[in-house]
């Protein structure tokens, strides 16, 4: 029999005894609104339906109910997971309306989930709620759920606005966290992960409180390696607050990019880097800068300006390899004939978008350059030829297979993808992957960010990713899934254009 014990709490099989416990915490006001089915009226309906759970639990098929007690043995509500679809489990709760308010709910769930997931050998469980019920979002993300889905769904047998979230247990199929895929990068002595942590949005780029737990965690999970630039807000300050303040510099590797689209036309040129380079080692605090990266392509400024300048900078320690983002490999290929015509270092790492999804247009200015998509398929053999270092960007299509919309919903895409996503990303063509994605997901019992992410790892490139998020639980998600490569047959059935 399950028997879980938290700070606090106690979760273990019914007993009949508990039925007028049950009758009474069913009979909540929040009950009858969001989950009706679960009202008992009488002490008497109560115990029959304990009665029925107590002959499931060693059941194949569930409902896996179970109550939640008060370490003095008062029952204050239940958590469950039921079946919902083939292989598809659901968790449940309540608490008591009288108990609510004291964090037991999320310290009831976050103990039953890795119990229940291990008693069915599942490692992935779903949950829904009403878009309504804020204290149960809260529950779920608090958790360690992710939103998979906001918009109108089935809801006890009528269609309402939910939201349904996926949690994902870390554990590979032999019980152990999935270890992050490791690389090298020529020139670097350090192993750099193959996730890089994107830096460019909150509570990173704007230098909040919150930014120091989640680098924590992030470098916990296996990811040494951090993707910022002089242009995300207050990113590089955060970072180099970090830094000093863990005195983990010699175990961090930190990407910085430098170049800036000025009134729409790009500035990259000596000047420039000597400038941007100075304050990013300033803000970062520290006195180089592991892999050094030209933000755009300015057509202005001749490649061997560049490369000498870069050099220059190598020699005085304050880079250790350079590179590209955003410049084409044709572009890239001309600077580095000259580097090498000159006994000089080239570029030795290029960071274009790369993902699922295709980049129709370019989303931020200065000419974005992409490898996504059919027509770029000479520019990927290029790459998987030569082994240069792909460092791809926005690999999750900056939120667009994020799973928080379904293929075809253009209304809750325009609400979910901020409008650098809608103009790059948004458009039928990626609609269609969405949905091969939604298809496969649901055949693999993955999430849809795991397929594409997937996707991204089953590259013959030689593949970095960089990935932004709020929630370690999702990185976590990504680590996973960046160790699970598609089949061929997979990914060419996600590409059919
Ligand atoms: N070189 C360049 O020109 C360039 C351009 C763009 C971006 N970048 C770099 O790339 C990084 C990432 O790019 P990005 O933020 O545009 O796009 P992204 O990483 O493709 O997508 C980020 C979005 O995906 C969500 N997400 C992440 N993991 C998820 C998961 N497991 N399940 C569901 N949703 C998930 C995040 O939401 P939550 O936060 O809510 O989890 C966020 O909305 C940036 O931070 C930056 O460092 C570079």
């Amino acid at each position: 029999m399950l028997r879980l014990e938290t700070d606090r709490l106690v979760i273990t099989g019914f007993t009949p005894e508990m039925a007028r416990a049950v009758h009474e915490n069913s009979l909540d006001e929040d009950n009858r609104r969001f989950v009706p089915d679960e009202v008992f009226e009488t002490e008497a309906e109560a115990l029959e339906t304990i009665g029925f759970l107590m002959s499931r639990y060693e059941s194949e098929e569930g409902p896996l109910v179970y109550p939640v007690l008060l370490k003095d043995g008062t029952v204050i509500g239940h958590v469950q997971a039921a079946l919902i679809g083939e292989g598809t489990w659901e968790i449940g709760y309540h608490i008591g309306s009288r108990y609510t308010g004291r964090g037991y709910a999320t310290e009831a769930v976050a103990a039953f989930l890795p119990a229940v997931m291990g008693r069915l050998g599942i490692r992935q469980i779903s949950g829904i709620c009403v878009q309504e019920n804020a204290a149960s979002r809260k529950v779920m993300e608090k958790s360690g759920f992710h939103l998979e889905y906001e918009g109108i769904g089935d809801y006890q047998g009528e269609r309402r606005p939910v939201c349904r979230y996926i949690f994902s247990s870390t554990k590979g199929e032999d019980g152990k966290d999935t270890p992050i895929r490791m690389g090298s990068i020529p020139g670097l002595d350090q192993p750099v992960s193959r996730i890089f942590f994107g830096t460019a949005s909150p509570p990173v780029s704007t230098d909040e409180g919150a930014a120091p737990d989640l680098l924590d965690s992030v470098l916990a999970s296996g990811i040494n390696t951090f993707d910022s630039a002089r242009s995300y807000g207050r990113a590089e300050n955060a970072l180099g607050k970090w830094m000093e303040s863990r005195k983990n510099r010699d175990r961090v590797t930190v990407l910085s990019k430098c170049g800036d689209v000025r009134n729409g036309k790009v500035l990259v040129n000596r000047q420039v880097i000597t400038e941007q380079l100075s304050q990013s080692l300033d803000a970062l605090r520290t006195d180089h800068i592991d892999i050094y990266l030209m933000h755009r392509h300015d057509p202005n400024t001749p490649a061997e300006e560049i490369i000498d300048t870069l050099n220059e900078f190598r020699e005085a320690g304050k880079i250790t390899v350079f590179g590209v983002s955003n410049w084409t490999h044709r572009q890239i290929e001309e600077a580095n004939r000259y580097a090498a015509s000159h006994g000089l270092q080239g570029f030795s790492v290029s960071s274009p978008n790369y993902g699922l999804t295709r980049q129709m247009a370019d989303p931020y200015g200065g000419d974005c350059v992409t490898v996504s998509g059919p027509e770029n398929r000479e520019a990927r053999e290029w790459y998987a030829a030569s082994r240069m270092p792909v460092v791809a960007y926005s690999s999750l299509g900056r939120g667009f297979f994020s799973g928080r919309f379904r293929a075809g919903d253009y209304e809750t895409a325009r609400r979910v993808l901020d409008i650098y996503a809608q103009k790059g990303y948004l458009y039928e063509e990626n609609m269609r992957r969405l949905k091969r994605a939604e298809k496969l997901a649901e055949e693999k019992h993955l999430s849809v960010s795991e397929i594409a992410m997937r996707y991204v790892f089953s590259s013959p490139m030689n593949l970095f990713a960089v990935v932004s998020t709020a929630s370690p639980e999702r990185m976590r998600m990504n680590i996973r899934a960046a160790a699970h490569p598609l089949s061929s047959e997979e990914v060419r059935y996600l590409e059919e254009d």
